[in-house]
C-alpha cells in the first residue's frame, strides 16, 4: 500500500475546527494534501447520509471536525452530532466497512496542532487500511447503497434527531430514556431499514420470491416476509404475479 493516496474528505465546523485548519496552515504545521475539506455552519450538518454518499462516491475515509463538548456555537449541536455518529459506525458495521474510516474528533480554533496531527494520523490509517474495498466488490458496493438508502429512511432520521432530547429532556410525557435503551432501540431500527432496503434493490430489476430474496442476503425468511408486509404498507412493494404458489415480489419505486 506504500503507493496509496487515500481520498479523504474532511467536514469542519465553521467556528472550531475549521478555524483549528486555517491556524495549522497559518503557524505552518504541514498536513498531508489528501484531505479535501468542506465547511459547514456545525458538525451536526453532517448527516449519516452525507457520509455514506460521499463514501459511496469512490472517498476512501471521512473525517469530521467540530467544536469540543460544550463549545459548540448552537449550544448542544456536537451532542446531537455524536450520536448521528454512532449510527454512522453502525451502518459502517452492517455492510462490513471498518469503521475506522470515519472518524469524528473535537478540535478548536486555537488547535491547529491538534488538527495537523489528528490529519496525519487519520491519513496513516487509511493508507494501512488500503482503498475502500466497495472499489472491487460490488456486492460491498450494493450493500453500501442499501445503508445510504437506510440513513435516509424516516423511521431512523427522526429516532436519530430526537434521541439526544429523549436521553436528556424525555418525551412528552417527561419520561427519559436510558442511553443504553435508546442506542438498542436505533440499532434495531438501523437493522431494519438496512435489510428492508436491501429487499428493495433487489426486487427493484426483477421479480423476486422470499425465498429468491433469502438466497441473495443473510436475512432469514421470516424476518423478509415481515419486512415485505411493511413495505407493502408503504406502498414500496407489491406482488406482481406468482411462480407457483410462492408470490413474486417488486419494488414499486427505490
Ligand atoms: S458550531 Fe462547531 S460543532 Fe457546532
Amino acid at each position: 500500500m506504500a503507493d496509496f493516496e487515500p481520498k479523504l474528505i474532511s467536514f469542519l465546523c465553521n467556528w472550531c475546527s475549521y478555524a483549528g485548519a486555517d491556524l495549522a496552515g497559518v503557524s505552518r504545521y504541514q498536513y498531508p494534501p489528501n484531505l479535501r475539506v468542506v465547511r459547514v455552519m456545525c458538525s451536526t450538518r453532517v448527516s449519516p447520509q452525507m457520509v455514506l454518499r460521499v463514501l459511496l462516491d469512490g472517498a476512501d475515509g471521512v473525517l469530521i471536525g467540530g467544536c469540543h463538548l460544550g463549545d459548540c456555537h448552537y449550544i448542544s449541536g456536537n451532542y446531537y452530532t455524536e450520536k448521528r455518529y454512532d449510527v454512522m459506525l453502525k451502518l459502517l458495521q452492517i455492510v462490513g466497512i471498518e469503521p475506522e474510516r470515519v472518524r469524528l474528533e473535537w478540535i478548536s480554533a486555537a488547535e491547529g496542532e491538534k488538527f495537523s496531527k489528528v490529519a496525519k494520523e487519520f491519513t496513516a490509517k487509511i493508507k494501512s487500511l488500503g482503498p475502500i474495498p466497495t472499489k472491487k466488490s460490488k456486492e460491498l458496493a450494493e450493500k453500501l447503497r442499501a445503508a445510504e438508502m437506510a440513513s435516509r429512511s424516516f423511521r431512523l432520521t427522526a429516532l436519530v434527531s430526537k434521541e439526544y432530547n429523549l436521553v436528556t429532556r424525555g418525551n412528552v410525557y417527561g419520561e427519559k430514556l436510558n442511553d443504553w435503551e435508546l442506542r438498542e432501540i436505533v440499532d434495531n431500527v438501523a437493522e431494519e431499514e438496512f435489510e428492508r432496503a436491501m429487499i428493495l434493490q433487489l426486487t427493484k430489476g426483477e421479480k423476486l420470491s422470499v425465498k429468491d430474496i433469502a438466497a441473495m442476503t443473510d436475512i432469514p425468511t421470516a424476518r423478509i416476509l415481515s419486512h415485505i408486509v411493511e413495505l407493502k404498507k408503504s406502498n414500496l412493494i407489491s406482488t406482481e404475479q406468482m411462480r407457483g404458489v410462492a408470490p413474486l415480489y417488486r419494488a414499486m419505486k427505490a
